[in-house]
């Protein structure tokens, strides 16, 4: 891609086509100074003839049968996966852990989940993947399961067997997709976590902007087995994208490939070395509790990626949300992720020692001054409390007339809750609202629980169907 985006500025072309811009001629100085002239040079809508030979050198670099660049987020390419191996009145078994994206594919798709529950660690409370067991299980008990969702690894860097699952799903002929947005450096190095396809996922789903090099936007979508059409697949991808898929994504993805296949151990390995040091400069520190390899032995957790740096600092009396904020506020230190009890930070093979000190010194004076904050952390309930019954279909919750409710206690939910990141909804259409949910999202919220989705950004009123 990016030969192809040379070539064509190198040969002199004059496009009376878009974009308009001519290749940044027409960009004003004040744009220019933000988003550079290069960006708008290199938007040359052109070059998109060779996206063919580079997902080629793509799959062949991480060990999958095709590879399929996209240019709407991940959140399309999982549209785009869902509607190949589902569809209207289809039952499809999802890990209810999953990405908000997914539920909106049931959406589109109009097929039915049956849930898979997450394993919870009622220690450090928090969702990890379901076990192979209970996937077993779940499958003996539903023999009209047509696919097999699951979303690995997590937020918080925890993955699920997938080998495992995929030997089950391939006895029944199942194909199974791998929302793997957090792991798309996993196919360059040999270590674990290993990259869904390797192990035997039929297709999965890769964010290269959220750990990897990425612009944001650029998604992947890696055939593996052959239970998949990759025809189907990009019919499917046609249906839903853009037609001007931007050329700076597909060169961000191209130039991420042969940068990893090129240095990609070293890179990571450099990586991983920091992330150790940075668990045991952070290991001694009184009062923070940074979750490290014993991770692995947590109901549920298969493979575990040390480049998610998760630390619970309630010992300090404080959230994560208290303390992201803190971060941000005194240190200009952006964490991935605060919860009630802990703190994520996403190491990536970018980070220099001078920003691991910046952080491991932020660290440690969050720990040695924590902030005053009268926000009480909200009552996590056990999870059991917060599965709520699907009483409807998603797609008939969605599209059914609605109205708003101040308490919607045993009202069937039109909308998705989610508390962001991770973007899992704690409540989606369909199901069933309890008392609890409604309890934890507001007290969440008071906390300073981020929730960008819900129709009534205040929670004071929530959208239920009418009449049922
Ligand atoms: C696990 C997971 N899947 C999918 C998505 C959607 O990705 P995108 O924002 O690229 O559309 C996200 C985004 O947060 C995610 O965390």
């Amino acid at each position: 891609m990016l030969d192809a985006i040379s070539h064509i500025r190198e040969e002199g072309i004059y496009p009376f086509s878009l974009p308009g811009h001519r290749f940044g001629r027409g960009t004003d100085e004040r744009t220019a100074s933000v988003l550079s002239r290069g960006a708008f040079e290199a938007d040359v809508i052109m070059a998109k003839s060779s996206v063919g030979e580079a997902e080629q050198l793509y799959a062949a670099a991480v060990g999958a049968r095709d590879a399929v660049f996209t240019t709407c987020g991940s959140s399309i390419s999982i549209h785009t996966a869902l509607l190949t191996i589902t569809g209207p009145g289809k039952k499809v078994l999802v890990d209810r852990n999953v990405h908000k994206s997914v539920v909106a594919s049931l959406i589109l798709a109009g097929a039915d989940p049956v849930w898979l529950r997450p394993s919870w660690d009622p220690e450090r409370q928090i969702a990890h993947p379901a076990t192979t067991e209970t996937v077993a299980r779940v499958l003996a008990e539903h023999s009209d399961i047509d696919a097999v969702v699951l979303i690995t690894p997590t937020e918080y860097g925890t993955g699920a067997d997938v080998a495992g699952v995929a030997d089950l799903c391939h006895e029944r002929g199942l194909p199974l997709f791998v929302d793997e947005a957090w792991g798309g450096h996993f196919g360059f190095h040999p270590d674990p976590p290993t990259a869904a396809v390797k192990a035997g996922a039929d297709l999965a789903v890769q964010s290269l902007h959220k750990a990897d090099g990425g612009l944001c936007q650029a998604s992947m979508i890696l055939v593996g087995g052959d239970l998949v059409n990759t025809v189907d697949l990009r019919l499917r991808l046609d249906l839903i994208t853009t037609t001007s898929p931007s050329p700076l994504m597909y060169g961000s993805i191209d130039g991420w490939r042969r940068h990893l296949a090129l240095n990609g151990k070293e890179l990571i390995d450099g990586a991983l070395r920091q992330a150790a040091e940075m668990r045991k400069r952070l290991g001694d520190v009184d009062g923070l509790s940074v979750i490290g390899e014993e991770f692995q032995q947590t109901p549920g957790v298969a493979e575990w990626d040390p480049l998610k740096l998760c630390v619970d600092v309630s010992a300090l009396g404080i959230t994560g949300y208290t303390a992201k904020e803190w971060l941000e506020n005194e240190h200009q230190i952006a964490a991935q992720l605060g919860d009630a009890r802990h703190l994520v930070f996403s190491l990536t093979y970018a980070d220099e020692e001078a920003a691991m000190d910046r952080l491991a010194q932020a660290m440690v004076s969050l720990a040695s001054n924590p902030p005053e904050d009268d926000r009480r952390a909200p009552d996590i309930p056990p999870l059991e409390e917060l599965n709520l019954e699907q009483a409807m279909s998603p797609r008939d919750a969605y599209f059914a007339e609605t109205e708003q409710v101040a308490e919607p206690a045993g009202r069937i939910s039109a909308e998705m809750v989610s508390p962001y990141p991770p973007g899992v909804p704690a409540v989606l259409p369909g199901e069933r609202f309890n008392q609890a949910v409604v309890d934890y999202l507001r007290a969440g919220l008071a906390a300073g629980m981020t929730i960008p989705d819900a129709s009534d950004p205040e929670l004071t009123s929530f959208r239920v169907v009418k009449g049922a």
